[in-house]
């Protein structure tokens, strides 16, 4: 036993950094004090998705920012309240990310079921799953026994969840400081293969890219035409486009192939092909070889679903994911 944890320390230490983040996490966590958890979570989602295809994107993408600030501990559905400023109120999440009230219908058939017991971090993790197999995705078995925070970062939304028009090396900078890599950017960035964006994530390609006046050349010019007509030069701020305008509702690698075809919607999208040479070669990859991409999906997401969690008695199990237990 000493021998396998000083094992797990080395690998902690050297290589293996995923290992110690899921280190505490198993799929068989609530098997006895809520052996229909994932049941519930999964019939609830589909539920909403069977209402609105859109919804398996956005509780896909929640998974993406609660995860990026201080772990995947459920901080992103605290209000605001007390000492506590909402992440909702961020730059990436403001007007944005969406399907709170999903998980808050999931909490409350989880706490009619097995009250305190199931976490709102777990909750996202399965739901995050879920939703991807429901849009046609990959699966995988989710470990399990997040628990949630106290407190949330208005700060750490703002600074660590990249921006559609950050640089390659800032958005790759701020995946490794979450203990992901290329590879894992690359793959997650395939989640736009489902879903919508406003126009004023990326507004700035179409008119003025650079500073200059100019809009930016390595987007297709008829499809950038396309896209000017619903996304003016000011107003329509809230007008949405599709992620992947091939299959926006299917979860399939025309994501990397819209790219391929300067057809990727986000600058963030087009830059894994335009700015690094590593990074281009895996767009390639996944645009021609499906499967490929389809299992370093679940890993990747596996990877970020699993970073710093609350586990063992830190944090606590929300009763209402929107706010701390009084
Ligand atoms: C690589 C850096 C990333 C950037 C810069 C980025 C940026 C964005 C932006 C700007 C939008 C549109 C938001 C709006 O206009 O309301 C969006 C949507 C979305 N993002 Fe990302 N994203 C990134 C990575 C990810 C990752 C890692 C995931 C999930 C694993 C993800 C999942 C999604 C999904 C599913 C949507 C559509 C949401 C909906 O329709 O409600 N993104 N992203
Ligand atoms: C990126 O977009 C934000 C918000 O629209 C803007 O304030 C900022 O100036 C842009 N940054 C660059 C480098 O273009
Ligand atoms: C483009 O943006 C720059 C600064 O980001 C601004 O000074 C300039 O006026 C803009 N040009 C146009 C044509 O909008």
């Amino acid at each position: 036993m000493a021998q396998s944890m000083s094992l797990l320390l080395v690998l902690c230490l050297f290589a293996f950094v995923p290992l110690c983040f899921s280190a505490n996490l198993y799929p068989q966590f609530y098997d006895h004090s809520c052996p229909k958890a994932q049941e519930i979570v999964k019939s609830v989602v589909a539920e909403a998705v069977a209402k609105e295809t859109r919804m398996a994107a956005s509780l896909l993408r929640l998974s993406f920012h609660d995860c990026f600030v201080q772990g995947c501990d459920a901080s992103l559905f605290l209000d605001s309240s007390g000492t506590i400023v909402s992440e909702k109120r961020s730059v990436p999440n403001a007007n944005s990310a969406r399907g709170f009230e999903v998980i808050d219908a999931i909490k409350s058939a989880l706490e009619k079921e097995c009250p305190n017991t199931v976490s709102c971090a777990d909750i996202l993790a399965i739901a995050a799953r879920d939703s991807t197999v429901l849009a046609g995705g990959p699966s995988w078995e989710v470990p399990l026994g997040r628990r949630d925070s106290t407190g949330a970062s208005l700060s750490g939304s703002n600074n660590n969840i990249p921006a559609p028009n950050n640089t390659f090396q800032t958005i790759l900078t701020k995946f490794k400081r979450q203990g992901l890599d290329l590879v894992d950017l690359v793959a997650l960035s395939g989640s736009h293969t489902i879903g919508d964006s406003r126009c004023t994530s990326f507004r700035q390609r179409l008119y003025n890219q650079s500073g200059n006046g100019q809009p930016d050349f390595s987007l297709d010019q008829s499809y950038a035409a396309q896209l000017r007509s619903r996304c003016p030069r000011s107003g329509g701020d809230q007008n949405l486009f599709f992620l992947d305008y091939v299959s926006p509702t299917k979860f399939d690698n025309y994501y990397y192939k819209n790219i391929l075809a300067s057809k990727g919607l986000l600058n963030s999208d087009e830059v894994l092909f335009t700015k690094n040479e590593a990074s281009r070669a895996l767009v390639q990859k996944y645009a021609e070889n499906n499967e490929a991409f389809i299992q370093q999906f679940a890993k990747s997401m596996l990877k970020m679903t699993s970073i710093t969690p609350l586990t063992g008695s830190r944090g606590q199990i929300r009763k209402n994911c929107r706010k701390v237990n009084s």
